[in-house]
């Protein structure tokens, strides 16, 4: 069952104004938890970019000619390497101040395009991409109307849909503003088969890796 570590969930205004603030901390502060000490963060974070990109080189193939739809921009941490190895990258994010964010750090790179939208808004056509790309963004929608029409737009976005969610907090509680659901559960919701399913640990938390699609 899905873990919650609130008594009332948070309204969609409380939702914007924390990614307002966290938008405005320094570093990976801003997309890791802060309970965790900047060098474990650092040296996660860059664990983290190696494991997913090799588990999309080995279970997606190269991203070459491909056009990528990656769900939460952040401060553009995976939009870089999305970027280095696809035709093009269009990242969305509901928080205006994170996009900023991501558009200063990637200035270098000419084939990102930038949206400031929540999933469950994007108009997107059938397949309008190869690819879509998911880390830590399901967790913290908290409603589950939203989650089941976000999962819908990811999977109309592309015939293959890749997720890295958290499933485990280990010994640190998470905020109110994430959710803990299961694999299983968000298997049951795309509805789509597993490709590949894999987990990468973070200070004892846990996170599941799921590819989905025919
Ligand atoms: C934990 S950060 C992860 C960012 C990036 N994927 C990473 O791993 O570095 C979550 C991001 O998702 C965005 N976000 C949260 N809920 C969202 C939603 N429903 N639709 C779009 N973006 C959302 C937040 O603004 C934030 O930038």
């Amino acid at each position: 069952m899905a873990k919650y570590n609130y008594d009332q969930m948070p309204g969609r205004e409380a939702v914007v104004a924390e990614w307002q603030e966290r938008s405005q901390r320094t570093g990976l502060a801003s997309v890791m938890r802060a309970s965790h000490s900047p060098e474990e963060t650092a040296s996660a974070a860059d664990q983290m970019e190696e494991v997913l990109m090799d588990f999309i080189a080995r279970n997606v193939g190269s991203l070459a000619g491909k056009n990528v739809l990656e769900i939460g921009t952040g401060i553009g941490r995976f939009t870089r390497p999305l970027a280095e190895r696809a035709k093009s990258v269009t990242t969305v994010d509901m928080t205006a101040s994170m996009i900023e964010r991501a558009k200063a750090n990637l200035n270098d790179l000419t084939n990102v395009n930038y949206v400031q939208s929540e999933i469950k808004d994007l108009t997107v056509e059938q397949n309008e991409f190869d690819l879509v790309f998911d880390v830590w963004v399901l967790m913290h929608v908290l409603d589950d109307a939203d989650f089941q029409e976000s999962l819908a737009v990811m999977s109309k976005s592309a015939p293959r849909v890749f997720i890295c969610e958290y499933t485990d907090q280990g010994e640190r509680p998470v905020g109110p503003f994430s959710l803990l659901r299961t694999a299983d559960e968000y298997i049951e919701g795309f509805s789509l088969p597993v490709i590949a399913q894999s987990d990468f640990y973070y200070c004892g938390d846990r996170s599941d890796l799921l590819l989905f699609g025919e």
